[in-house]
């Protein structure tokens, strides 16, 4: 595996796991499996374009510190030579199932997919099966991302799929082995003007609440919403007999921020619901002017984020043992008041903020790039950053539910994670800005008062390449 030399100068990231080189797209089959976690994603190692797609693959025994090892699924055989798409991993009988989309080009050049099995014992080594199943002729050959649960009534895979009519929905299979397969019709009914290709189904199973997943391509932006090229939502409900029941036909946008897309979850031996997604999806000509080509690579994957349920919305926290990252630690409250920026020493940094009491409207603006604005009455946050490619700022907003309570912040060289209100709402960005500095600064002061909490922590480097 060639590897790319750093320096202190580029835009690397440091503790959010990324491909050693070349391109990373979704995190795929993610499994707590022989005392580890196994992320394997989408990669290619040839070079920083959506071509050649492998399953990378990178295990660690405490999501902080990992390791890489050799591609789990190459794109070699007849059903999945134009690249291993998206899938997830399944453990049955102290084996490793991987299922994944083979996707192929025919003579003709138009598009095949097959539904695949790679099977491993020590799960490295991957023995490929091929192809499942035949798909029924109600869909266009935009079949992908397998994803497994499981219930009383046996496995379930749900897969992405697109009608003859273009528009994007799911459909599910079942079985009682993990090697035969039933058509069992859509998941849920289709949502009128909801996109042409839903990507990257899948189910969260929650005490009390089902969750669906899935990442819809074709929306069209609306106020606030759906913003970027492609969105990631959510529904609660509930899943009967392989069908969906909405709560409500509410789809809520998991992220807030510009480039979050495609996650995947898997529950750990200790029965947590956590998910990774990619940082990520972009428009062509602004993933194209991305600095880090340049470094050989091009994104990363998000922090691992447990999932929990509260009432009828979902939240997204950082894992705990993201503690472990921290070196060192600055309490800012006591000297705060005198001040309206302070430098930091490393960019690699968490910020936590709490108030006792609804705070005051402010704008923060981190290492002259990034802005936060919390509007107080309309209880209003926008982040603001610097598009790369046009170099204007752009902006994304949501109003929250309830007053601003906490801010934690995780910060890279070139990325940057905003969990506002204990998750329930969440920012995930990139920037890119050769003027750069460690300051954060404010204008306002009055949203010092009531602070509860501000501290700072200094992040360790778990993530390089030398
Ligand atoms: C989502 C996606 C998936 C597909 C994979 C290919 O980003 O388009 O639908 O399986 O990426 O890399």
């Amino acid at each position: 595996m060639s590897e790319v030399e750093q320096n202190d100068e580029d835009y690397t990231v440091h503790y959010h796991l990324r491909a050693p080189h070349g391109l990373i797209n979704d995190p795929n089959g993610l499994v707590y499996f022989n005392n580890q976690y196994h992320v394997f994603f989408q990669w290619n190692p040839e070079g920083t374009t959506h071509a050649n797609k492998t399953w990378g693959h990178a295990v660690s025994s405490d999501l902080i510190e990992w390791d890489y090892l050799r591609p789990a699924l190459e794109p070699t055989d007849w059903f999945d030579k134009d690249g291993c798409y998206s899938g997830s991993a399944f453990e049955k009988d102290g084996k490793l199932y991987l299922f994944y989309t083979g996707n192929v080009r025919n003579v003709d050049g138009e598009r095949e997919s097959y539904q695949c099995l790679a099977i491993s014992e020590d799960g490295i080594h991957f023995e490929k099966k091929g192809p499942l199943f035949d798909h029924p002729n109600n869909y266009t050959a935009h079949l992908r991302d397998p994803k497994i649960w499981q219930e009383k009534d046996g496995y379930w895979m749900i897969l992405g799929a697109q009608t003859h009519d273009l528009k994007g929905t799911t459909i599910v299979y079942r079985s009682t082995d993990l090697l035969n397969w039933s058509f069992e019709g859509e998941f849920m009914g289709a949502l009128s003007d909801f996109g042409y290709m839903w990507e990257c189904p899948d189910v969260l199973k929650l005490p009390n609440k089902d969750v669906f997943v899935f990442s819809p391509q074709g929306l069209e932006a609306k106020g606030d919403l759906y913003q970027n090229i492609f969105q990631t939502g959510y529904m609660l409900g509930e899943v009967k007999a392989g069908k969906f029941i909405p709560d409500k036909e509410n789809f809520v946008e998991m992220d807030r921020g510009f480039e979050f897309y495609a996650p995947q979850s898997f529950k750990d031996n200790n029965g947590r619901t956590i998910v990774f997604g990619w940082m990520g999806a972009m428009v062509p000509e602004v993933e194209e002017a991305v600095p880090t080509i340049k470094e050989g690579w091009i994104h990363h994957l998000t922090l691992p984020r447990e999932i929990k349920i509260d009432g009828d919305q979902l939240l997204q926290q950082p894992v705990e043992e993201l503690k472990e990252l921290r070196l060192q630690s600055f309490d800012l409250l006591k000297d705060i008041s005198q001040k309206d920026r302070i430098e930091l020493s490393t960019p690699e940094q968490e910020m936590n903020c709490s108030w006792n009491e609804a705070p005051a409207s402010f704008t923060w603006n981190f290492r002259n790039e990034v802005t936060v604005i919390y509007e107080a009455a309309e209880k209003r946050i926008t982040v603001e950053r610097t598009n790369w490619l046009t170099g204007e700022r752009e902006t994304r907003s949501v109003n929250l539910t309830r007053s601003l309570e906490t801010v934690q912040l995780f910060l890279e060289d070139s990325s940057m994670e905003i969990y506002l209100n204990q998750g329930a709402e969440v920012f995930s960005l990139r920037y890119f800005n050769d003027n750069r500095t460690n300051e954060w600064q404010w204008k306002d002061e009055n949203w010092k008062d009531h602070l509860a909490d501000l501290s700072v922590h200094e992040l360790k480097r778990t993530i390089q390449f030398k």
